[in-house]
């Protein structure tokens, strides 16, 4: 049975752009040519089948909601990653994946916001960065944007060319580059610290800070910015992977029964399991992206006792309703469990 936020649409990549020797990027647009509808900052969730495997993993928009005839992903090789270097090495124009409707809550319209923008990112977390601004820019709205990006040189800066275009076109955009290795005077060398923080954030008056990046990036700028006395309700930040992967497992040997009506199945989540890894073991069709309670793919609705660590994606109305991210929820109780 598909459900709602199970439903997958094929998109067909029209263009590849290589951004990097190890980032490219993808556009796409609708068998049927329709429209897409989302928000900067959201991403899509693709469907990937991996040698036999299908895998599901989230990539953020780069492009700009207000030319909706295509969107664009941007996609960094990962180390040693499945779909990462898969997609990397074979996706090319004409290839046709299926992706759920945009979703995620990384947008200037789910969070409070200032007209002085502070869009700070490094690596491919300069992907959600990229699709504010250019719809920003693109609607020619009234607010000004420092876009402050940070890699190791210059042959590591993705979308290099369209930064340098918006610096030229646009008087309210302002790009800051920060390289460890660079010979060129306009960028700032080093990596981003308090002094350099500092430099580039004199005071906090009516600032907003949206932040994207690897995880020792973010705690960074997340310290930095605390530090310095930022108001941290105009703070916001958007993780690829969870920042907290320090909490181990325990085997307890205490375990709940669970039922999925919907699919005529019954089986058991230990006390320590991720509501997840019982829904795939039992086999419900239920999907797993990110894993860490970022994405929102795996939500279900939930009777029972159950302990999340995240409900980032749910609104208030869905939580009420019983909705809660499996891949960051544990058994209290014998569960009932709907997709
Ligand atoms: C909301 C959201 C938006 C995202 N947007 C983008 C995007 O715009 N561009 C992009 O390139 N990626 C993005 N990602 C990350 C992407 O979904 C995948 O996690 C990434 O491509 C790695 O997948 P993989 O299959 O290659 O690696 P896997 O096989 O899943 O993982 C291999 C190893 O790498 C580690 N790892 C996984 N992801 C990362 C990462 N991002 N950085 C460092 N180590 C990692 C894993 O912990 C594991 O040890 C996003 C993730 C989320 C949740
Ligand atoms: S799989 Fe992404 S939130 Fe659970």
């Amino acid at each position: 049975m598909q459900t709602e936020s199970s439903t997958f649409e094929p998109l067909v990549c029209i263009k590849r752009i290589d951004e990097t020797a190890d980032s490219a990027t993808f556009e796409f647009k609708k068998l049927d040519d329709g429209l897409f509808e989302y928000k900067a900052g959201q991403f899509l969730t693709f469907e990937v089948d991996v040698a036999g495997e299908l895998e599901y993993r989230a990539y953020s928009l780069s492009s700009t909601p207000s030319q909706p005839e295509s969107v664009a992903v941007t996609i960094k090789r990962v180390l040693g990653g499945k779909v990462s270097n898969y997609l990397l090495d074979h996706l090319q124009a004409g290839i046709a994946l299926p992706a759920m409707a945009p979703a995620g809550v990384f947008t200037l319209q789910d969070n409070p916001t200032t007209s002085e923008l502070l869009l700070m990112s490094a690596g491919s977390g300069i992907t959600p960065c990229m699709s504010m601004a250019r719809w920003l820019l693109d609607t020619k709205q009234a607010v000004n944007i420092h876009f402050i990006y940070s890699a190791r040189s210059e042959d590591d800066v993705i979308m290099a060319n369209s930064l340098i275009a918006l610096n030229e076109q646009y008087d309210n955009f302002r790009l800051t580059r920060i390289l460890e290795q660079t010979n060129n005077t306009d960028d700032m060398q080093g990596i981003l610290d308090a002094p350099l923080f500092e430099k580039l954030i004199p005071d906090n008056r009516g600032r907003t800070i949206f932040t994207c990046g690897p995880a020792p990036y973010m705690q960074a700028v997340e310290l930095l910015a605390e530090q310095s006395g930022f108001d941290m309700d105009l703070f916001h930040k958007e993780s690829f992977v969870a920042l907290d992967n320090s909490k181990e497992l325990v085997a307890s040997g205490v375990s709940y029964q669970a039922v999925a009506p919907q699919y005529g199945k019954s089986f058991k989540v230990a006390e320590n399991q991720s509501l997840l890894d019982a829904l795939e073991a039992a086999g419900v069709p239920v999907i797993g992206a990110c894993r860490s309670g970022v994405c929102g793919a795996c939500k279900c609705k939930v009777t029972g006792e159950i302990e999340t660590t995240s409900q980032a994606t749910l609104t208030a109305e869905q939580i009420a309703q019983g909705y809660v991210l499996s891949c960051s929820s544990k058994a209290y109780s014998d569960l009932v469990v709907e997709l």
